[in-house]
């Protein structure tokens, strides 16, 4: 490699870590200001270079804007109280929940033919997700991958146009920062590099 092209890498690995690093998982959003559609789209297609096994292209990505937000909301709530939620005010924040950003982002896996590939679906979609955060913070945007009933919800899944045999990884907000993300400090990873075994004597 030419000093140039070591360089140049080394200035892009910059640029990633940047990225990375400035990624915070935040709903201080702008609820009112749009997203562009074309936007969201382009950070789609850089969700879906995600790696994935067997190349089964297992992601199935559904925008939620506007009213359908409070639709997807309602759709949640209902399953709340079917599943025997008996606080209101639980109920009535699932309701109205959607509304704190202005694009929700909900991102499914498909099944897979087999057990193991249905496991490697979700972990694609994973890792697509988190590749859709890095091109967001990248583009400006605050961002925030959320689970909990929402991603078991029969209703969110049916008003979203999903499978049943599809799998929720993430309901990922969308929006322009409206403050700047509280600083999350890591720990180091645990990292260690393995010896080869001593030869038997
Ligand atoms: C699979 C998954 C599910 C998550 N679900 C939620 C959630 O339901 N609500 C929420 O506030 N954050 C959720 N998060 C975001 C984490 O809480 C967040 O990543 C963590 O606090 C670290 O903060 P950071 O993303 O700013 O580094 C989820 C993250 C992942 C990977």
């Amino acid at each position: 490699m030419t000093d140039t092209a070591a360089s140049d890498h080394h200035a892009v690995l910059e640029v990633l870590e940047r990225v990375a690093e400035q990624r915070r998982s935040s709903l201080r959003v702008d609820p009112e200001r749009p997203v562009p559609p074309e936007l969201v789209a382009r950070l789609v297609r850089v969700a879906a270079t995600a790696p994935n096994h067997k190349k089964t292209f297992p992601w199935r990505f559904r925008v939620v804007t506007g009213d359908a937000r409070t639709a997807l909301g309602e759709a949640l709530a209902e399953d709340l109280i079917a599943a025997g939620e008996e606080n209101p005010a639980k109920v009535a924040k699932a309701r109205v929940k959607y509304r704190r950003a202005p694009v929700v982002l909900v991102a499914a896996a498909a099944a897979g033919t087999h057990e193991v590939m249905t496991e490697e679906n979700r972990d694609a979609v994973a890792a697509a997700i988190q590749t859709l955060l890095l091109a967001a913070t990248a583009a400006g945007l605050g961002s925030l991958w959320s689970t909990g009933a929402a991603a078991r919800s029969p209703r969110v899944a049916e008003l979203v146009g999903l499978d049943p045999a599809d799998t929720v990884v993430g309901l990922v907000y969308l929006g322009w920062p409206v403050g700047a993300p509280d600083a999350a400090p890591r720990p180091e990873p645990d990292l260690q590099w393995v010896e080869a075994p001593a030869p038997p004597s």
